[in-house]
């Protein structure tokens, strides 16, 4: 039985949409048979997005901790659009280790919307890892948790697991990480997914468009405002760092010369609650055209935040699954380029997406 054994630390809404779409394209192969609809490859490397289960999964949020996974999926505070209602899992939600994983402020708010870290001690992770079989740990903890990250990343040491961080803390785009994962023949994808059509991917491609078409770009800012966890998290601002560096480097790369730092401005401007996981990006591109001329370009965009990077994580899944069963450990360079905003190495993306399929094909190693 082809089957793809997953651990998810932080059961939050990107974690929920994930479930919810294992559990949509088992019923869609019911259905029809093959059709991709809403992902970039319906099977890859032979693995269809039904084969994945989850065999554990780790919050510190007592809404979540002890709750089979299904509830604990769209448990408050978990806000983004059921778009498939999940069967009754047997699986439990472990309480994890908590570090850096939750903002003070949090603590601070009306009862309906304030984190409590849930009580009990903490699981064995690595242990866990190992007992239940898991081949791979998603990493999908709040924006800011460095050392949290870290801890649940030397887990995966530990238990032989391959490692994805969705999230912009550096560890597989680390050197010193990476070469302890290859060390130890295990894969690894991050960091900080790039969703499937979100701010860095329009924002990489439309800096691209202007350069290509010699336009100089003078200046240009993505400003994104929504009413998930996620944005109610970062307005501590000290947690940011990591994000701002990853989405600028993400476009900064496509260019030929990068802007001046006071040239570009990129980041998550406010938490708007009533938004929920609706994100709403407005973006503006400066520059000069033939002869000198100025132009400027607007673009706004509106989207559900967590299934946009959950499509492109189902494809991260199986790309780690694929470099397990080929033996293949460190980073997965073409699938990181792909898939995630902040990789080891940057490449454009139509040039990533070209490894991608030479990866899946065997024909590259990594
Ligand atoms: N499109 C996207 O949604 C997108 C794109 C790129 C990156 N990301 C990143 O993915 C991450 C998850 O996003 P989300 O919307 O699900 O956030 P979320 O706030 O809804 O979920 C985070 C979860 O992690 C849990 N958690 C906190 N500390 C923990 C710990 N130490 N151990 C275990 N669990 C812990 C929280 O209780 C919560 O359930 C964020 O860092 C986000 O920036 C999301």
């Amino acid at each position: 039985m082809r089957e793809i054994r997953i651990a998810i630390a932080g059961v939050g809404n990107c974690a929920s949409s994930l479930i919810q779409g294992i559990e949509y394209y088992k019923r869609l192969r019911r259905k029809h048979a093959g059709r991709s609809q809403g992902l970039m490859h319906y099977s890859l490397g032979g693995y269809v997005p039904a084969d994945i289960k989850v065999v554990a999964a780790f919050d510190i949020d007592d809404r979540k901790v002890g709750k089979s996974l299904d509830a604990a999926a769209v448990s408050k505070p978990n806000c983004t659009k059921n778009f498939h209602k999940i069967p009754r899992m047997a699986l439990r939600v472990q309480m994890g280790t908590v570090m850096d994983g939750v903002a003070d402020h949090l603590g601070d708010y009306p009862e309906s919307r304030r984190f409590i870290v849930a009580g009990g001690k903490p699981v064995n992770v690595a242990r866990v890892l190992k007992e239940t079989g898991a081949e791979m740990l998603l990493n999908y903890l709040p924006v800011g948790s460095q050392k949290a990250t870290a801890f649940y990343a030397e887990q995966c040491l530990k238990a032989g697991v391959g490692f994805i961080n969705c999230i912009p803390v550096f560890i597989v785009s680390d050197a010193l990480w990476a070469n302890r994962f290859e060390e130890r023949g295990i894969p690894a994808i991050g960091d900080d997914v790039k969703s499937q059509i979100g701010a860095t991917i329009i924002h990489r491609c439309l800096a691209k468009l202007f350069e290509d078409r010699g336009v100089k770009i003078d200046s240009t800012y993505q400003l994104n405002v929504g009413g998930n966890t996620d944005f109610l998290n970062m307005l501590n601002r000290s947690r940011l760092k990591m994000k701002k560096i990853s989405k600028t480097e993400a476009v900064q790369s496509q260019l030929q010369v990068p802007l001046g730092p006071e040239d570009i401005h990129i980041g998550p401007s406010d938490y708007i609650p009533w938004l929920n996981d609706n994100k709403v990006c407005f973006l503006r591109l400066e520059g000069r055209g033939f002869g000198n001329v100025p132009m400027h370009l607007e673009m706004r965009l509106s989207v559900e935040d967590s299934p946009n990077s959950a499509g492109v994580v189902i494809d991260a899944i199986r790309c780690c699954k694929i470099a397990r069963d080929r033996n293949i450990g460190g980073a997965l360079v073409s699938p990181s380029a792909y898939f995630m905003k902040h990789p080891i190495t940057q490449y454009p993306d139509e040039v990533a997406k070209v490894m991608v399929e030479d990866f899946i094909r065997g024909r590259i190693e990594r």
